[in-house]
């Protein structure tokens, strides 16, 4: 007799800000694809309403079959809250297959109790690369890179750094970005959005925001990049929303009124604001790639970038985080746009492509 086959158990896990938009798409790739039961675990590293829920509610992602809810803590904590409450789920479910994205605490934890657990490991967003170790993140990418088993990459140089680290070539795969289905996915609604009416913004304006802790934890930093904002307002309205790691930075500080603090913005209203700015100052990877897609310009208030395809191509700049740097990077971007071009297969078909790769690597024909 033949029994019907039971649908493999894959793990999809997301828990931070930067996770929702890359796994939504994901999600929607696999919708009716009989094959696979999709498991979605929320780590609930992000748990605020407006750095989780929201972003549930607008990119339409179905409830979670399990909420971790880890919260916050040192690296080691919440890495380590992640693992423990991670690892009994995988076992009572008989997860077969995990796909984490991104470079978060939530993606890392989540690849080492699979790799440990000897549970195939698919890395959404491989190979990216900021050659700098002080970062939480590239820790996490290396990390999570060298324990998976499948590694789809956003970029060129993704594939590239890890040919250098001695990956397969069989085991990557060029699939665009996830983010940018999101985005393309949500664009139409999110160009609906009245957000600047709400805010009261009349003409032009710039988009400010800042959460790496090598920025905001660091006084000297934050001086500089405060003061050139502070200049920069005198010519263009800023509007920042405000990360909660920043904010208690920067409370009690005065700043000029043309920088206006709002708290974190949804998914499409930000996205709207973002289509609409003369200008994004940022430290965020995500919105280096955002910003390319929608055309507008970035200066990245960092000195390195893992996305160099969005300085390479896009619309992006290193501004670097003295106040200087950051000011002739403002001149240069008002002096000489740059044009800017959509990377390859930045065209909302990730999903759909990462599911083709993934179903190839699970159950080879
Ligand atoms: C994390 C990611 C970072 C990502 C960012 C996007 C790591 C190592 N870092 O950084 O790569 O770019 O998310 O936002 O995974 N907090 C709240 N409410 C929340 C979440 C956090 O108030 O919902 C506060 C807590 O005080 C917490 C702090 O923000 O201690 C930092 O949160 P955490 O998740 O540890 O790191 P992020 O800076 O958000």
């Amino acid at each position: 007799m033949n029994l019907p086959k039971k649908p493999m158990n894959l793990a999809m896990v997301a828990g931070a800000r930067p996770n929702f938009m890359k796994i939504a798409p994901l999600i929607a790739a696999f919708n009716g694809d009989s094959c696979f039961d999709i498991n979605l675990i929320h780590t609930g590293q992000h748990y605020d309403q407006n750095m989780s829920e929201s972003f549930f509610r607008d990119l339409r992602i179905p409830e979670p079959r399990h909420r971790l809810q880890v919260g916050s803590g040192s690296h080691a904590q919440q890495t380590a809250e992640i693992m423990k409450r991670i690892e009994p789920v995988f076992i009572q479910d008989e997860v077969e297959a995990v796909v984490v994205v991104g470079d978060v605490n939530s993606t890392v934890a989540a690849a080492l109790v699979a790799a440990k657990l000897d549970i195939r490991v698919i890395h959404a967003e491989a190979g990216l690369r900021s050659f700098d170790r002080t970062m939480p993140e590239e820790i996490n990418r290396l990390v999570t890179d060298s324990i998976s088993d499948l590694l789809l990459v956003t970029e060129e140089s993704g594939r590239t750094n890890l040919l250098r680290e001695g990956r397969d070539p069989k085991q990557i795969v060029l699939v665009g970005n996830l983010m940018v289905d999101s985005l393309r996915h949500n664009l139409n609604e999110a160009m609906d959005s009245d957000i600047l009416t709400r805010l009261q913004v009349c003409g032009c304006f710039g988009l400010v925001t800042l959460h790496r802790p090598a920025n905001v934890d660091n006084d000297g930093k934050l001086t500089e990049i405060l003061s050139a904002l502070s200049e920069i307002a005198e010519d263009l309205p800023l509007y920042w929303p405000l990360h909660p790691r920043t904010r208690t930075k920067i409370n009690g500080i005065g700043l000029p009124s043309a920088i206006h603090l709002l708290d974190p913005l949804g998914y499409r209203d930000f996205l709207h604001m973002q289509a609409k700015a003369s200008v994004i100052l940022t430290d965020s990877g995500g919105i280096q790639e955002e910003s390319t897609v929608l055309g507008t310009p970035c200066l990245t208030l960092r000195d390195n970038t893992e996305r160099p395809v969005t300085v390479e191509a896009g619309t992006n700049r290193l501004a670097g985080t003295s106040k200087v740097s950051i000011l002739n990077a403002w001149q240069e971007s008002k002096e000489s746009p740059k044009a800017g071009a959509i990377p390859e297969l930045w065209d909302g078909q990730a999903g759909v492509r990462c599911h083709a790769a993934i179903r190839g690597f699970l159950l080879p024909s």
